[in-house]
């Protein structure tokens, strides 16, 4: 008998939807293919609801979602919302109440698309970030002090524990082994300034790197990893870094990837459910029009796939995303650029699968 998977999906708002659409039929596709099922159960969580109702995402589907074996999510985020609170209601509750400590960001130049930087071919950016997920400048730690006043105090403080900061570096190095291409870890901070969380982080690393001898461990300044991607990303492997230095530099190589149409990222708990999204927003502007890059959130859905344990449907998906790729048939990785509609770029990689 064949395993089946329970899957939930949060369209969400804006471009979520027609993303999530091309996603699950290229998912589906790959499970036919390799004899598993998925059973998805729809949450329409997001700005919508919010705005409709007041609820932002009830303690009572927290509790659900843990009976899943994954989450796939589209995009949140709405233009009548205020900033911060679907953000903090949604995307970092679901985070920190899940307890999925990594945010893994893959990071591949794919053949034919295009990259900002001269010169630089498929082989030189292809890397993975690390990203610590529940902790640092995330935890929403801090406060005001006489606020609206003009001795106004604001504190925000990063929040690094022992605890959570070993465990994102156990996995990145776990990692750095399984992946075997250049065997390099990276750790990304600023232990020339932030004297206490760079400083627990590197101590940290040191330890854990010792088990890893065969492994070469490396660090870098954030500042000086910003100029290193542009300049020099091939010298790049597995990168390690916390919360908010990995928001910003995965940004930075989406960018370098060939932007937002095809950045992945997974929110994981290797221990528990994980969620797998596009990097991309909920782009109010091309909503509805059928001109959305469904490739980041199919990649999500192969990254999907690889964690619950299908390796070899998660391949399948790669190697149909580069197959469509090479065909040349998709002119650009942009919104409303493609030459394809959403739905033909799903229906061409989902072809290739067979
Ligand atoms: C991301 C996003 C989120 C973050 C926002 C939307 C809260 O930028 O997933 O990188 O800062 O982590
Ligand atoms: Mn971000």
């Amino acid at each position: 008998m064949s395993k089946t998977y329970k899957i939930a999906i949060l369209p969400g708002d804006g471009t979520g939807p027609e993303v999530i659409r091309e996603g699950i039929k290229v998912i589906e596709t790959a499970a036919e293919k390799n004899d598993f099922k998925l059973d998805f159960t729809d949450y329409d969580l997001g700005g919508k609801r919010y705005l409709k109702t007041g609820e932002i995402l009830p303690d009572s589907v927290i509790e659900e979602f843990k009976k899943f074996d994954a989450m796939y999510l589209g995009a949140i985020g709405h233009p009548d919302v205020k900033p911060g609170i679907l953000e903090k209601g949604i995307l970092l509750k679901l985070r920190f109440e899940l307890d999925q400590y990594i945010n893994l960001r893959p990071v591949k130049l794919y053949p034919n698309v295009e990259t900002p930087l001269k010169d630089k071919k498929s082989e030189d950016i292809d890397m993975v970030i690390v990203r610590e997920n529940t902790e640092g400048l995330y935890t929403g730690a801090g406060g005001f002090l006489k606020k609206d006043t003009l001795q106004e105090v604001a504190i925000q403080e990063s929040i690094n524990t022992r605890f959570g900061v070993e465990r994102c570096i156990r996995y990145a190095f776990k990692l750095t082994q399984n992946r075997a291409k250049n065997n390099k870890l990276t750790l990304c901070g600023k232990t020339n300034v932030l004297t206490y969380a760079s400083d627990l982080w590197q101590r940290t690393f040191n330890v854990v790197a010792k088990e890893y001898p065969q492994l070469t461990s490396d660090y870098v300044n954030v500042d000086a990893a910003c100029m290193w991607f542009v300049k020099n990303p091939e010298w790049f492997d597995v990168i390690v870094t916390d919360n908010l230095f990995g928001d910003i530099i995965t940004d930075l190589a989406a960018m370098i990837q060939g932007g937002m149409g095809v950045a992945a990222g997974g929110n994981i708990n290797p221990e528990g459910v994980s969620m797998f999204e596009p990097m991309g927003g909920s782009a109010p502007k091309y909503t509805g029009l059928n001109i959305i890059n469904p490739i980041a959130t199919i990649n999500a859905g192969a990254m999907m796939l690889e964690i619950i344990g299908e390796s070899k449907a998660a391949k399948d998906i790669d190697n149909a995303v580069i197959e469509a790729l090479e065909s040349g048939k998709i002119k650009s990785m942009s919104a409303g650029k493609m030459g394809l509609s959403t739905t033909e770029v799903g229906d061409l990689i989902a072809s290739l699968l067979h």
